[in-house]
């Protein structure tokens, strides 16, 4: 799980997704500037959270996906998520979002750009105001999209060992 934060809100939406994630399996939790090359070693999953900045990752979420090598998630199951502000109180941020996309949409897309399989369609977690807090429910709703993606991921695996065969999706 890689994130990054100004104000709190996606850490918080992260570490949520993490703990659900790693009732299913080993999980490590990063800021995007703290990940080195050997931390994507052996990772099956990659979950990216980055806050909305003029619709688009933050610097420090976008810094990191340039300097990852084409082919580098090659194998990889990935997903993303953005912390947003709530368009129903911000009617300027939902009006460029409809122009420009959605923070967690670029990440994704970068994400399969380097290889990666995309295992979960992106979600949003919305904000009070630019500082924050979540709205209320919105941690439950992060929580509720990592046990989706844990379950989608882990069975098609079940599946495919109960059966002795390669051939699921
Ligand atoms: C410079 C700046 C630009 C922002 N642009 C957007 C935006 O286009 N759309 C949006 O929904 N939120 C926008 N926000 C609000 C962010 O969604 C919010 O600050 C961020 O998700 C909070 O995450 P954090 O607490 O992890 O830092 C912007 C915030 C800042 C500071």
């Amino acid at each position: 799980m890689v994130f990054d934060t100004t104000y709190g809100n996606t850490e918080m939406a992260a570490r949520a997704v993490a703990e659900v994630l790693g009732w299913h399996g080993p999980v490590r939790t990063l800021r995007a500037e703290d990940v080195k090359p050997g931390h994507l070693e052996g990772v099956t999953l990659l979950v990216v959270g980055t806050p909305s900045r003029s619709s688009r990752p933050s610097d420090a979420v976008r810094g990191w996906l340039a300097g990852l090598a084409l082919g580098q998630l090659a194998g990889v199951r990935v997903a993303a998520f953005d912390t947003r502000l709530d368009d129903e109180r911000h009617r300027l941020a939902a009006w460029w979002a409809r122009r420009v996309g959605r923070a967690a949409d670029a990440v994704l897309a970068r994400l399969e750009d380097l290889g990666g399989e995309s295992a979960a369609a992106t979600d949003g977690y919305r904000l009070e105001r630019v500082t924050g807090p979540l709205l209320e429910g919105e941690t439950d709703r992060a929580r509720a999209w990592a046990e989706a993606l844990a379950l989608a991921e882990g069975a098609p695996r079940a599946a495919g060992s109960a059966e002795g065969s390669a051939s699921d999706p």
